[in-house]
């Protein structure tokens, strides 16, 4: 597939506040001079902030890493999972149309998204709230047939199941990702035949989407407020450059010490 700019672009990109100082954060992760390593996260944080990723957000992450703008626009049309067209403004369905799932099922699901959202991939439905796309194998296969919604995986769907979920999402409501059948994880659809004794006292989700539940960011737009900026190796790399100095210090001392009780 031909993967380029949309037509229409905004006229300008800015990161938020929050954004922009994690982006700068990412930065600091990568030696003096290869802050250009820093480019995939950048573009997600992007993508995350607008939904697609603009030429304008394209060219904001080239000036802050130094890099020429047709760098930048390679990686970005490189990766399918960058949005280089609007999408649904609460959730771009991305529908597994690999092996498994497809032997499972995924061709309903492709038809639901036509009847309930656009007939073309890559189209926003009329109401303006979704779009969706068909995808390569995701790695839930185990699981199958699934759809990501937004930053979440919704799996073991039937067709019926997923326009629920659809329902639901343009009700305001964010249905709980994973297993759509009440399966824990990947065990065995009929129950677990094997480490049975860990069944019992288990969590009430897997930490799959533990997780999700906890952040609820599935479809949200991340500003960057969502959790505190941590940095942790900006401590260590300001611990290791004071260690030398210490180390130095400490052998003056010993010197001094020894030439003291020589006298
Ligand atoms: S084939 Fe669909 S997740 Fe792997």
């Amino acid at each position: 597939m031909l993967r380029r700019l949309h037509a229409d672009q905004p006229s300008a990109f800015a990161f938020t506040p929050a954004n922009q100082a994690w982006a700068e954060a990412q930065m600091t992760k990568f030696p003096e001079g290869r802050q250009a390593s820093a480019v995939i996260p950048l573009l997600w944080r992007a993508q995350e902030q607008e939904g697609w990723l603009t030429r304008p957000a394209i060219e904001a992450v080239a000036d802050l890493l130094g890099m020429a703008y047709i760098r930048v626009l390679e990686v970005a049309t490189f990766y399918f999972m960058f949005q280089l067209q609007p999408v649904g403004q609460i959730a771009h369905f991305q529908i597994c149309g690999t092996t498994t799932c497809m032997i499972c099922g995924a061709e309903d699901l492709v038809s639901v998204c036509k009847e309930k959202i656009a007939s073309k991939p890559h189209v926003i439905s009329e109401d303006g709230k979704f779009s969706w796309e068909e995808v390569e194998c995701l790695g839930a296969c185990a699981n199958a047939p699934m759809v990501q919604i937004g930053k979440d995986y919704y799996e073991d769907l039937t067709a019926e199941k997923f326009a629920d979920l659809i329902d639901q999402l343009a009700a305001g409501e964010v249905p709980t990702p994973g297993s759509q059948t009440g399966r824990y994880a990947a065990e065995p659809a009929t129950g677990l035949t094997s480490l049975q004794d860990h069944e019992a006292g288990k969590a009430a989700f897997n930490a799959s989407v533990k997780l999700a539940v906890d952040l609820g960011d599935t479809v949200k737009r991340i500003d960057g407020s969502e959790v505190p900026l941590l940095t942790p190796w900006l401590g260590k790399v300001a611990k290791s450059k004071t260690a030398p100095k210490a180390k130095a210090k400490a052998a003056a001392k010993t010197k001094t010490a020894k030439a003291k009780a020589a006298k």
